[in-house]
């Protein structure tokens, strides 16, 4: 038996505890309030508050990549592909900033049409309308040349999760065509090119142990990325891993407030796959040390195609049009949704 409060505190103190502490923690149900309550007081001192919100922008839903547990796999033939033009997106910032929003996410597959050039013209249009806007990009690997294109054309932020910090699991989770080694150099070529980067993984993804989780967080430690993305591995019914147990919450929620205490200035996402899995997922997420939620800005005839996952929510609070509905859930939990672009404190 440990002391929770004692060794959350050694947590919150020190940004780091040895494996056997960690896996406790991680493991058990009984460390909940503390780790909630240490991790809210931490993000209290940093965003006070403040929960940010960013615009996302599903660009494409075409994907060069067969990822085994992905919705958008390139083998799941049953879902109608779609890719919006500039003028969609362009539109959905539109849009997205007479709703308040600041940081708009482009967010797709690996899909091959939206080559530098096209990417670079979106970004630099969305900069020149909306200078006082972040652009974050979620497209996946790229080489460092395309990164570098693309954060001169003005993207400022990055998000690539590296779903897995273990090569093996890595392997089992993605097809031979696909390199670990190369997903981490990407984020490690994302950071050197002057973005603010994100990385993160999946909870209780098939085949992922305790000890990957582990792998997980030592891995995030020394990338120290700006942003970190977690959230349950929901399975999706026209992949292989259709019928696989889906990520827990609780175990989620007591990552989301280690991340917290281990990288305090991290912004922080409570994501829709939580929201998905629970019905009150983005509020548990928030008081768990969470700071930002990113509603579907997507044109809505569209949405039900980028299916990550089965039952991914897009509507009701989840949508950016519905933002009212959301301040109100936010400011009834004890925060309050702030407009600014939302960078991260140093
Ligand atoms: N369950 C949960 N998250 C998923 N993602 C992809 N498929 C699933 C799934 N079945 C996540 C991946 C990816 C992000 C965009 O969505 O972590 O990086």
């Amino acid at each position: 038996m440990i002391n929770i409060e004692e060794t959350v505190n050694r947590l919150r103190e020190t940004n780091d505890l040895d494996d056997e502490a960690l896996l406790y923690l991680i493991q058990n149900d009984e460390c909940n309030s503390i780790l909630f309550k240490h991790a809210d007081s931490v993000r209290r001192e940093i965003y006070g508050d403040k929960v940010y919100i960013r615009g996302l922008i599903e660009l494409t839903n075409y994907c060069k990549n067969n990822c085994l547990y992905c919705g958008i796999r390139r083998d799941n033939k049953s879902v109608g592909r779609y890719r919006l033009s500039k003028e969609q997106v362009l539109l959905c910032c539109e849009q997205g900033y007479e709703l308040g929003f600041r940081t708009f996410v482009m967010q797709g597959g690996e899909d091959p049409y939206f080559s530098d050039d096209v990417l670079c013209d979106i970004i630099s249009d969305i900069k020149n309308k909306y200078p006082d806007c972040a652009v974050t990009l979620s497209l996946g690997e790229r080489s460092r040349e395309s990164y570098k294109l693309l954060f001169k054309a003005g993207a400022d932020r990055y998000l690539l999760r590296h779903e897995t910090a273990d090569k093996a699991h890595y392997e089992k989770l993605h097809p031979n065509d696909m390199s670990f080694d190369n997903r981490i150099k990407c984020l490690y070529d994302l950071k050197e090119t002057g973005f603010q980067v994100g990385a993160g993984f999946m909870v209780g993804s098939p085949f992922q142990t305790y000890e990957n989780i582990i792998a997980d967080l030592r891995f995030l430690q020394k990338l120290k990325p700006h942003m970190v993305g977690i959230g349950p591995f929901i399975s999706h019914c026209q992949t292989p891993f259709a019928g696989y147990k889906n990520g827990d919450t609780f175990v989620t929620l007591r990552l989301l407030s280690i991340i917290r205490l281990m990288l305090p200035n991290v912004l922080l996402p409570s994501t829709t796959a939580l929201s998905t899995i629970h019905p009150d997922g983005r509020i548990l997420g928030l008081k768990a040390g969470a700071n930002v939620v990113m509603p579907n800005l997507s044109p809505k005839n569209f949405r039900s195609l980028y299916s990550l996952y089965d039952g991914k929510a897009a509507f009701g609070a989840e949508s950016a049009q519905e933002l009212e509905k959301l301040k109100e859930i936010v400011s009834k939990a004890g925060y309050s949704v702030c407009v600014d672009r939302g960078d991260v404190k140093k």
